[in-house]
């Protein structure tokens, strides 16, 4: 396909998303119906789509329509291509530029805009983040960072990038997270890989990884992970010292992935039917969430998000939170996460239970905003008496 035709293509699974259809799924139905499509122009077409969805607002205002057409045309104007190069009006590339189109584009777009936030997002995150929320909205407007964790029961960091290397998969340590790779080249072959296949490596931000390293853990511990759901965080934590660990979800479902991968990794991840109470030295709840911090991942969801639903998870949030507190040991601690930077699902989610639960302070906190070098992440470490 050549670019325009690629661009054409971005543009139908745009309006496809734009009228409510996930972005994942409007892919998957584009590819189905473009057999034609080899996998550079797949990945080409995505990767658009993507950048579409995560500059929906400043895309649409440049190209003057929020539809697939505009953002298209917007997103080539943000990123400095001539729109006729591709606007050609040739077999499969888009119709050439109206005359409207054609109008310069607005100048000086007010900062929800500019941030690609809806307006009352763009207050929260004024309120949580203060004068670093510009930073963290423009990093979500980025494609994301690929980080690996190297599971170092199976090798070093030197003998993962080797084994990666192999492969043609560029990899480089992270700097700041012991067990963190940034993959610089050839992410696309990764899960196709013996390294991956063979548990050297799990795909893992390196916030995730940030937050189980400030976990205190010690060989020995009973440690629940309350909210596992594919058991990234208990995979690691398990990476970390000899642990025994428990995996629990409300929705079983969602653990269905982890025998395989603890057998990959090597570890042992028990996933009881009943849990006992009072029973953990440690409890982790990585908790439901907007998923602010991670949007660039995921950015239908930064659309899609109101302040009901975000009253709804803080709300759900704490009833979580509560639950879990009741199976820590007395004297253990109970660790809160969430992939948000909304201060609501933070901090506020774990003064309420504070003020509810006396006995129980807060002996650690961690912020992390969304950036090159991880997503947005929070983390708080809570003793109880
Ligand atoms: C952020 S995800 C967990 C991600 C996971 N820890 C990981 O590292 O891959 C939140 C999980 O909480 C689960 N959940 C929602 N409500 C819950 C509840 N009341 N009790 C336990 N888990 C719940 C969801 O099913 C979901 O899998």
């Amino acid at each position: 396909m050549t670019p325009a035709a690629r661009a054409a293509a971005a543009m139908e699974v745009l309006d496809a998303c734009l009228d409510g259809i996930p972005a994942e799924k409007a892919l998957l139905n584009w590819s189905r119906g473009s057999r034609f499509a080899g996998s550079g122009d797949r990945a080409a077409v995505r990767d658009l789509v993507f950048s579409g969805l995560r500059r929906r607002r400043s895309a649409a205002a440049i190209g003057g329509a929020e539809t697939g057409r505009g953002l298209v045309l917007g997103l080539l104007r943000q990123d400095g291509v001539d729109p006729d190069d591709i606007f050609t009006g040739e077999r499969h590339a888009p119709p050439v530029l109206t005359h409207e189109e054609r109008g310069a584009p607005p100048e000086g777009l007010p900062e929800p805009i500019r941030h690609d936030l809806p307006d009352w997002l763009w207050a929260r995150f004024g309120s949580s983040l203060g004068d670093r929320a510009a930073e963290a909205a423009q990093a979500l407007r980025d494609r994301a960072p690929v980080m690996l964790r190297v599971n170092r029961r199976r090798a070093s960091l030197a003998e993962a990038i080797s084994a990666l290397a192999d492969e043609g998969i560029a990899a480089e340590p992270h700097g700041q997270v012991a067990t963190a790779l940034r993959v610089v080249s050839g992410e696309r072959r990764l899960t196709r890989s013996r390294a991956y296949l063979d548990g050297l490596v799990e795909l893992q931000d390196a916030a995730s990884q940030a937050a189980v390293a400030r976990l205190p853990l010690r060989d020995g511990q009973s440690v629940l992970d309350y909210c596992a759901g594919g058991g990234g965080k208990a995979l690691a934590m398990a990476d970390r010292a000899a642990l025994r660990i428990d995996a629990h979800d409300a929705d079983d479902r969602r653990m269905r992935d982890i025998p395989a991968r603890a057998a990959r990794a090597g570890v042992k991840i028990n996933m009881p039917d009943r849990l006992v109470r009072g029973r953990y030295d440690l409890v982790l709840v990585d908790a439901p969430c907007s998923g602010s911090g991670t949007w660039r991942r995921s950015p239908d969801a930064k659309w899609g998000l109101t302040p009901e639903r975000l009253d709804e998870l803080c709300a759900l949030q704490a009833g979580i939170l509560g639950e879990a507190a009741r199976m820590v040991r007395p004297g253990g601690l109970l660790a809160y996460a969430t992939c948000s930077v909304l201060e609501e699902e933070n901090g506020g989610t774990v003064s309420r239970f504070l003020a509810s639960h006396p006995g129980w302070s807060r002996r650690d906190e961690m912020r992390l905003l969304p950036g090159p070098d991880w997503d947005g992440f929070y983390l708080a470490l809570l003793g109880g008496e």
